[in-house]
């Protein structure tokens, strides 16, 4: 059996780019039997920027509700918030002692960050050695990554190998899949949708936020009459990546045809954004209410993901001569 093993940074509810392009794929792999999903929510990450007490639970909270809202089974699987396992931070110094002080240095996100930030901590410096603490704290065989990431695993082996060398069979070596990302979800303003440029749909809102949302989505200025090209269009390019092939086709004529407004396009996709997640809509939003619900969860995922990380760092002690 496979060990998949990713963190979810948490900034806040996913936006359906993150649905479709991240969670919903994640979830559908974690369903095969031949594999052992560990998904975890990186809130020691989180704390390199984040400040705010209640913004820090929140975030946790609302990542977590989204996962379990599109039914990550935690059975099966492990679920768990990072800070619970306060192991990592153990075996993080032990990497930190392995780790070249130039490898950190010359990490391109570390780079980004600390021309971006203005203040830099070196929390953000060891990012990338917690990250391997991440993996290796829980003998991970496969760590599923968007491209952003890759040289953090890298980064990972690296470390994981010099340590190896000289005290043997400590971690198993992951291996990195790289998510291409075939499918990219646009946001309101036709670019990527990201947090980071303001452009997302957030489908867990109430129907009203939901629907300006939408209705904010930017087209061409074609009036009601005018027959449009539903290839060139943002809504159109969103609602294909939702709806059935019969659904897209029918909208497809209607934009060919003309005498069908941006408007009615926009109401369309709000109507099936609504349908069609209403179950996970209202089991978030329950959640949301009820976050002893998302802690039981995440405590019992906690329990569970503490037992491997237990047997790794005796293991690891053990190899380097502490009782
Ligand atoms: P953001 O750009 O909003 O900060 P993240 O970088 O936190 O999003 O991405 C979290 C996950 O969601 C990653 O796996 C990323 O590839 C995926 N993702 C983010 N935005 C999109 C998008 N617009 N379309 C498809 N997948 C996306
Ligand atoms: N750094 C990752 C990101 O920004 C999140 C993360 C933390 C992670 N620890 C991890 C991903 C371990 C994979 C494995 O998306």
């Amino acid at each position: 059996m496979a060990r998949i093993l990713t963190g979810i940074q948490s900034t806040g509810p996913p936006h359906l780019g993150n649905l479709l392009g991240a969670i919903i794929p994640a979830i559908k792999m974690s369903k095969d039997i031949t594999n052992e999903s560990l998904f975890f929510i990186a809130d020691l990450h989180s704390f390199t920027t984040v400040r705010d007490k209640e913004v820090l639970k929140k975030n946790t909270y609302a990542t977590a509700a989204a996962w379990l809202a599109f039914g990550f089974d935690t059975k099966k699987n492990f679920f768990y918030r990072q800070s619970d396992i306060t192991q990592v931070c153990e075996l993080s110094w032990y990497l930190n002692c392995f780790t070249p002080f130039p490898m950190l240095a010359n990490a391109h996100s570390f780079k980004d960050k600390s021309d971006r930030l203005a203040s830099v901590n070196s929390g953000l410096f060891t990012y990338p050695v917690l990250m391997a603490a991440d993996i290796l704290l829980y003998d991970a065989d496969i760590v599923p990554v968007g491209k952003d990431q890759v040289q953090h695993l890298e980064i990972t082996r690296d470390i994981a190998g010099a340590f190896n060398h000289v005290y043997k069979d400590s971690f198993v070596i992951p291996s990195t899949q790289i998510d291409e990302k075939v499918m990219i979800v646009n946001g309101t303003d036709g670019q990527k949708m990201s947090k980071s440029y303001n452009n997302v749909i957030d489908i867990f809102l109430p129907e009203k936020k939901l629907r300006k949302q939408i209705m904010s989505i930017k087209t061409d200025s074609l009036g009601v009459e005018s027959p449009k090209n539903p290839a060139e269009c943002t809504i159109f390019n969103i609602y294909s990546l939702i709806a059935s092939n019969l659904k897209v086709k029918e909208l497809e004529k209607k934009y060919i045809s003309g005498g069908f407004g941006y408007g009615h396009a926009k109401q369309e996709l709000f109507e099936l954004i609504c349908d069609k997640f209403k179950k996970e809509r209202e089991s978030f939003n329950h959640l949301m209410r009820n976050t002893d619900l998302i802690e039981n969860e995440l405590l019992l995922g906690a329990k569970k993901a503490s037992k491997i990380a237990n047997d790794v760092l005796s293991r690891v002690r053990s190899n380097i001569g502490y009782s």
